[in-house]
């Protein structure tokens, strides 16, 4: 039977940056056990059986599959989120978006939207973190719904809820006192989209037309017909998009317009307040 060390060292020319790292995650999850216990017995053997679903997994990364992908799972926030491939791979930098949200004045049952919900990785972390804001999110794709929804329900987030719709559609008559939102904002013929992991997320989840602003240009538009007076709409955007986005909200009438960066000092998030009191 193979150790845990040498079942490591097979991994090591997984493709990818944290090659080493992911091959300690797929292996955690064969053995059911942290990461801290592979270190603390890099000699223990390995049964047959679970070195088999070892080199399975293996055998999918190598072929590029995200390691959210073939777990099914990612970390966003403090929740352990379902994934597929169907939604996007939440990211760190859009934890800068829900920090945003959860500093801002609100009132105590605000009302928040998520435009784009995916997985609900933004919706559930301010659901979590606010159990009396009323969450809601929305999405074009059924078959992200249908994980957003299991994850609020795994979660125990009854102050969620989600449902299909394109951009506002949905909310014909609605109004919110936070809208949130990371759309697709990838031009298409982006090099990045034939590169690493983006290569397996939906299409959908990621490009936009108008250099990648269409989407953008639509929820700024169109944000006022469903904020209250004084209500915040935040918004990520590529890094070099930061410029842009200020100006469509200055445009469209917000006030308070402010650029976040991300954990990686880059222009990430950008929002304003619609009609201060
Ligand atoms: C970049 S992903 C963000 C997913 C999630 N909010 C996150 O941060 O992980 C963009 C999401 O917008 C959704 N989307 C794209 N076009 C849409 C539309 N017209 N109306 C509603 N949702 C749309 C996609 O299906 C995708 O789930």
């Amino acid at each position: 039977m193979p150790t845990v060390a040498e079942l490591l060292a097979d991994a090591s020319t997984l493709p990818g940056e944290s090659a080493r790292r992911d091959a300690e995650i797929l292996l955690c999850h064969c053995l059911e056990k942290s990461r801290t216990w592979l270190y603390t017995w890099p000699e223990s053997n390995v049964d047959t059986a679970q070195a088999e679903r070892f080199s399975s997994l293996l055998a999918s990364r190598f072929e590029g599959v995200p390691v959210a992908y073939i777990l099914g799972r990612r970390e966003f926030w403090s929740l352990n989120l379902q994934v597929n491939e169907h939604t996007l791979i939440p990211r760190p930098e859009t934890e800068t978006l829900v920090e945003w949200a959860l500093s801002l004045s609100l009132p105590g049952r605000a009302a928040v939207l998520d435009l784009g919900t995916g997985s609900g990785a933004i919706a559930l972390a301010l659901a979590s973190e606010r159990p009396d804001w009323r969450l809601a999110g929305v999405d074009a794709s059924e078959g992200a719904l249908q994980v957003a929804i299991a994850n609020a329900t795994e979660h125990a987030l009854s102050n969620s809820r989600f449902f299909l719709s394109n951009w506002y559609e949905g909310v014909a008559g609605q109004y919110f006192d936070l809208l949130v939102s990371n759309p697709p904002y990838v031009e298409g013929g982006d090099s990045h989209l034939s590169q690493g992991d983006v290569r397996f997320e939906p299409v959908s989840a990621l490009v936009a037309a108008e250099e990648g602003l269409a989407d953008l240009r639509e929820l700024v538009s169109r944000a006022p017909e469903h904020l209250r007076r004084g209500g915040w709409l935040l918004l990520e955007h590529g890094f070099d998009q930061g410029e842009a986005v200020r100006t469509l909200l200055h445009q469209r009438g917000f006030t308070q317009i402010e650029t976040r960066l991300d954990l990686a000092g880059l222009e990430r998030i950008s929002g304003g307040q619609w009609h201060a009191e």
